[in-house]
């Protein structure tokens, strides 16, 4: 296959800009040049220079907008498009309202099919190239995700939520259907093109222990699979939490106990944690998910990324859909400022787009592979148009450099500052 050189300016990172000097971890060219061959980044530099190297390749000149990585979403919830920005619930309100109700209607195959492709439109509309997802308890809006991914050539994570208890009767299954379905889910599409299986009891509030249990030797049955869960969102949950399991010595003890706590583990929300959640996490190499935009509209509190970065633990970023407002992770990325401004910290542009990429590619376990714009990653590229709108493009024009030009799409840029996606070396249709 011929090679592609994309032209433009470029934006990539060496190391974790959060715990470390952001500059030094910084790859960025104002002229630069991505060289795609097939599916796959083979080299990033010097525009003119990849050029004279390489002059067979066929060029994509992006003149001045910014080529990054592609996003990467490291949790959402595909189910809850359609109910994206619905009024006025805190949490268990809100998924007894609005979210279960909508997760029951996609027991209907056709349906589940039908907002998988309209979600994966979306995100990819909005530059994102890697969904996590939660599905439903239906085995088939699992099959339905993967499928729509697969079109695309898309990396997504994905599972079916497991609940046994505290929800509607046609959404919950038990112990060992969960296990049981869970199992064929992971021989049907677990490592089948870019799609990784994870096991996903929704919390623990609407798992018993012996559903638990059963998720636990799953994943020790499957420990390459990912295991996604939701920890320490909300105060009124937390307490509900302590009821339901009086054993326990906190949230992630009642994970833990069960064998749901490792290093693939991502925790969705992680806000109100106590010392020895966190020390857990950090000797576990687990993960902890950001997902700003949900924690205000759902009101649940103000994560604190610095802290949990500074204890060790890998920290990814999502849009939450649809307990979170938004598709777009620069929106996404603008409340995360946002919420470490509340917390006294002024994050740099340069740390919200790691975040963005290379954090939730980590949290993930695929560093190198996704949200990285080097050689030897997948070609999952976003390209900004960092003047999209009048708003944007009037404070963009008194910029004097790269970050004081990045940093108002940031804050207020949507889907008309995505120029282009590419996925797998093929430009999308967005
Ligand atoms: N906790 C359990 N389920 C959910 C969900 O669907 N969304 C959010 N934000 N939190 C949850
Ligand atoms: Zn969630």
């Amino acid at each position: 296959m011929t090679k592609q050189l994309l032209l433009g300016q470029t934006l990539g990172f060496s190391g974790n800009p959060l715990t470390q000097d952001w500059a030094d971890h910084v790859q960025y060219h104002a002229a630069g040049g991505v060289l795609v061959d097939g599916a796959v980044i083979v080299a990033v530099g010097d525009g003119a220079a990849l050029r004279a190297a390489h002059p067979d390749a066929r060029l994509v000149d992006y003149g001045d907008k910014l080529i990054t990585a592609g996003f990467v979403d490291a949790h959402m919830h595909y189910p809850q498009t359609g109910i994206i920005a619905s009024w006025g619930k805190q949490l268990i309100d809100w998924l007894n309202t609005y979210t279960f109700p909508e997760e029951a209607r996609l027991a209907d195959p056709a349906y589940a099919a039908e907002v998988a492709v309209r979600t994966i439109d979306l995100a990819v509309s909005h530059g994102t190239t890697t969904l996590t997802s939660y599905c439903t308890i239906h085995p088939a809006s699992v099959d339905a995700f993967f499928t729509a991914a697969a079109a695309r050539n898309m990396a997504v994570v994905a599972g079916k939520t497991c609940m046994d208890r505290n929800a509607p009767d046609n959404l919950r299954d038990n112990a060992q259907s969960a296990y049981d379905d869970s199992k064929a889910l992971i021989a049907r599409w677990h490592g089948k093109g870019r799609a990784t299986y994870a096991i996903t009891p929704r919390f623990s509030p609407t798992s018993t222990p012996d559903q638990l249990a059963a998720l636990g030797a799953l994943w020790a049955e499957h420990p390459d699979c990912l295991m996604q869960t939701h920890l320490s969102e909300q105060l009124p949950e937390i307490a509900w939490v302590r009821d339901l399991f009086p054993q326990a010595r906190d949230y992630l003890d009642t994970y833990e106990a069960f064998g749901l706590l490792g290093a693939r583990g991502i925790y969705g929300h992680a806000i109100h944690l106590e010392q020895r959640e966190i020390d857990r996490l950090a000797e576990a190499g687990a993960a902890v998910v950001h997902c700003p935009t949900s924690n205000s509209f759902i009101g649940s509190g103000l994560f604190d990324l610095m802290g949990l970065a500074r204890a060790g633990l890998a920290i990814g970023l999502a849009t939450d859909t649809g307990g979170g407002s938004s598709f777009s992770m620069l929106r996404t990325m603008a409340a995360a400022y946002e919420i470490a401004q509340l917390r006294g910290v002024a994050l740099h542009p340069a740390q919200l787009m790691w975040l963005a990429t290379e954090g939730s590619a980590a949290s993930l376990h695929m560093t190198g592979r996704i949200g990285h714009l080097g050689a030897g990653a997948a070609a999952d590229i976003t390209v900004l148009d960092l003047a999209s709108t009048p708003a944007i493009a009037q404070r963009h024009a008194r910029a004097d450099d790269i970050w004081d030009a990045l940093f108002p799409t940031i804050m207020m840029g949507d889907d008309r500052a995505i120029a282009d996606v590419w996925i797998a070396g093929q430009k999308q249709p967005l």
